[in-house]
């Protein structure tokens, strides 16, 4: 299915910085991705596609264009978009982001960008060779309270980075869930890591934010399957990294549980000096710093400190409540930057080797011979 004045007929008078993006896979993510190519300047949504022509037919008269596929390579033909969002299940990425670069598009492409490393590198080195971008969506490094953390950690304020912790608890077993209808094949239960897999690049990436220049040398990976049954290959992730970095040992965990609540997903940076933690389900933040000038205070007057501190942490994270910000406005951020980066001809704000450290560490920790 097509719309014959797809190219043209809808196209909105355009800046010269605007891109002419297209999108593939117009199922549950793609909202965030079509709402903000329908409000920006940045973009001009030429074309969407979907294998279900209903949906694909929804989202187009939804996001406001008349480019409207049920075949991807008929659309990146009429539409010749300058970026294209891939946003398939995982296993259809790797392809589809190939046949973009060979019509000279960027590819933006949902995580994971492809399901092991060797893969990665086709994808980075065809890119490379067509002087084009691949971009994996790293959202949540783009959220606020990751963004104070690593703020926090660039001014020296929690000292010497010693241990990051990313824990995600998710009810993905839940009856009325995506994941667990038995009638309803979910083709990442075929990825290594089965569902796990669909969340385990969050985990990684952010990991690999506050630890990018550390050489993991032991890691132990406890993969299981608490809930059993077939459907799920593992439903569980409990795993430990020791490392080192310029300035010495560095910890990580990387924890994913289908049996703790409420549903969270918790960054804990810890320093030689003090420690941050975000909750990006829920907006949240916390930082346990020493106080400007340093030093311990009588037992008193440090009670009193850090009530201050925690008061005003308190009024900061009840404004970001009531400013109602979706766990999802780092994605929004995180396209915006890539826009802007794009028609600059600068680095997009994702990189390759960002890319293959999340990959290698996945990699790394599904290699049998980690398991514990
Ligand atoms: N970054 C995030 O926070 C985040 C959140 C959710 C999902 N995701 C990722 O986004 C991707 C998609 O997830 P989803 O939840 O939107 O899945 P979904 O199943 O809701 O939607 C996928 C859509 O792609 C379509 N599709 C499949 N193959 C296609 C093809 N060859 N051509 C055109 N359309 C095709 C399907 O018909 C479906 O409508 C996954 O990689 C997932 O891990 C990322």
């Amino acid at each position: 299915m097509t719309s014959s004045s797809a190219t043209n007929a809808t196209r909105r008078t355009a800046a010269t910085s605007t891109l002419r993006a297209a999108v593939i896979g117009s199922g549950g993510i793609s909202a965030q991705h079509l709402g903000y190519l329908r409000d920006s300047a940045r973009a001009d949504l030429v074309g969407v596609c979907d294998l279900s022509p209903i949906t694909a037919r929804y989202a187009g008269e939804f996001y406001g264009t008349a480019g409207i596929f049920t075949d991807a390579a008929q659309m990146i033909a009429e539409t010749r978009p300058d970026v294209v969002h891939v946003l398939t299940p995982p296993s259809s990425h790797v392809g589809l982001a190939l046949s973009c670069l060979d019509a000279g598009a960027h590819v933006l492409v949902e995580k994971p960008a492809a399901p092991t490393l060797p893969e990665l590198h086709t994808l980075l080195d065809k890119a490379a060779a067509a002087d084009r971008h691949v971009i994996e969506n790293h959202n949540y490094r783009f959220n606020d309270g990751v963004v104070a953390l690593a703020d926090a950690v660039a001014a020296g304020r929690l000292g010497t980075v010693r241990e990051v912790e990313i824990r995600m608890a998710l009810d993905i077993r839940s009856p009325g869930g995506r994941f667990a209808d038995e009638n309803l094949p979910n083709g990442i239960h075929k990825m290594p890591a089965g569902v796990v897999h669909d969340f385990i690049t969050h985990l990684t990436y952010l990991l690999d934010h506050f630890t990018s220049h550390v050489d993991w040398q032991r890691i132990a990976a406890g993969w299981s399957n608490h809930g059993g049954g077939d459907l799920f290959t593992v439903d569980d992730l409990d795993c430990t990294l020791i490392g080192h970095g310029p300035e010495g040992a560095v910890h990580g965990k990387l924890r994913f549980s289908a049996l703790t609540g409420p549903e969270q997903f918790m960054v804990t940076v810890r320093g030689s000096e003090g420690f941050g933690v975000t909750e990006l389900f829920q907006p949240y933040v916390e930082l346990n710093v020493p106080r400007a000038g340093g030093g311990q205070l009588s037992p008193i007057a440090n009670h009193i400190a850090n009530g201050r501190t925690r008061f005003g942490e308190g009024f900061r994270n009840v404004g970001r409540k009531l400013m109602q910000r979706s766990p999802y406005h780092g994605l929004h951020q995180l396209l915006d930057d890539t826009y802007a980066a794009l028609a600059d001809g600068t680095e997009p704000p994702v990189t390759p080797e960002q890319m293959i450290r999340t990959a290698s560490i996945i990699d790394a920790i599904l290699d049998p011979e980690v398991r514990v």
